[in-house]
């Protein structure tokens, strides 16, 4: 059990320890109510993700355990094998850290916007001692980003599930811009739950954030539709948590044949 609220009293019947088990009796719609109640005191000029940058991995080892780290290394060897590698809200740098540590070529750009993850972000890689690759780290809103050269790999994790849908297609669009022809993007995102466990559980989280970092979306939305209007076509997908999660790694789609009313999708 991974959250420390006690056990489940043997009281209750089937219990089976295992993923998300503390979906099955943790108190969320107490928890909701209180979330949803609490003052939105959090100073607006601080950047969204400082104030919970330090928090962050305990929090998600609480209610996720180790599922949501296993999301971010799909596709791993795609990341270390791209040579100018693209991390757009990389967070405090976990992910980072492992890639760095297995890249013997090429660079990784990190693009952050808050201080405090960018931060603890440099303070994990600089455990590393040396490094096979550069690493940049740009601390600045995505958008305003704009780099020299285009990149190999773009990674989003858990970042597009930030925003609406119009905020999404402006973040997709850059990252189309940003990559190279033959590139490709890999998306890290939860998506809609379909269940009523999830959708509560999705709720609760919801409502944290938009009280800590001030996030814009209310709920989830699956950034699918924004991809395949930027051209982006879904290589391989990876479910994680029941579909909570997804992993995919997007490719360009093919332009259609002249004479061809549809596009010949292969992947
Ligand atoms: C939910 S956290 C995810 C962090 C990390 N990728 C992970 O998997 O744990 C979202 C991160 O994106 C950053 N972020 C949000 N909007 C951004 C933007 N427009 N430009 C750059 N970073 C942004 C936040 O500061 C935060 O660190």
């Amino acid at each position: 059990m991974r959250f420390g609220l006690g056990k489940k009293p043997d009281s209750l019947p089937n219990f089976k320890s295992g993923d998300l088990d503390i979906v099955d009796w943790f108190p969320w719609p107490l928890c909701v109510g209180i979330v949803t109640e609490l003052p939105l005191s959090v100073d607006r000029s601080h950047n969204q993700f400082d104030l919970v940058a330090p928090l962050y991995p305990a929090l998600e080892q609480c209610v996720f355990g180790s599922h949501l780290n296993k999301a971010r290394r799909a596709f791993f060897d795609a990341v270390v094998h791209a040579d100018r590698v693209l991390l757009v809200g990389e967070g405090n740098g976990r992910f980072l850290t492992t890639l760095a540590a297995c890249k013997n070529k090429g660079c990784i750009n990190i693009v952050e916007k808050s201080a405090v993850m960018i931060r603890l972000a440099k303070e994990r890689t600089r455990k590393l001692g040396g490094v096979g690759c550069d690493l940049n780290f740009i601390k600045t809103d995505f958008l305003e980003y704009s780099p020299a050269d285009k990149f190999d790999c773009v990674v989003t994790h858990f970042l597009l599930d930030l925003f609406n849908p119009p905020a999404q297609r402006t973040l997709i669009k850059r990252i189309e811009e940003l990559t190279a022809p033959s590139g490709t993007w890999i998306n890290v995102d939860f998506l809609p739950a379909r269940t009523v466990r999830g959708g509560i559980l999705m709720r609760l989280q919801y409502a944290f954030f938009r009280m800590a970092s001030r996030i814009q979306a209310r709920r989830c939305f699956d950034e699918s539709t924004a991809a395949a209007a930027a051209g982006w076509a879904v290589a391989e997908t990876i479910s994680y948590l029941g579909g909570l999660v997804v992993a995919k790694r997007y490719q360009r789609a093919p332009v259609p044949a002249a004479g061809h009313d549809k596009p010949n999708r292969t992947w």
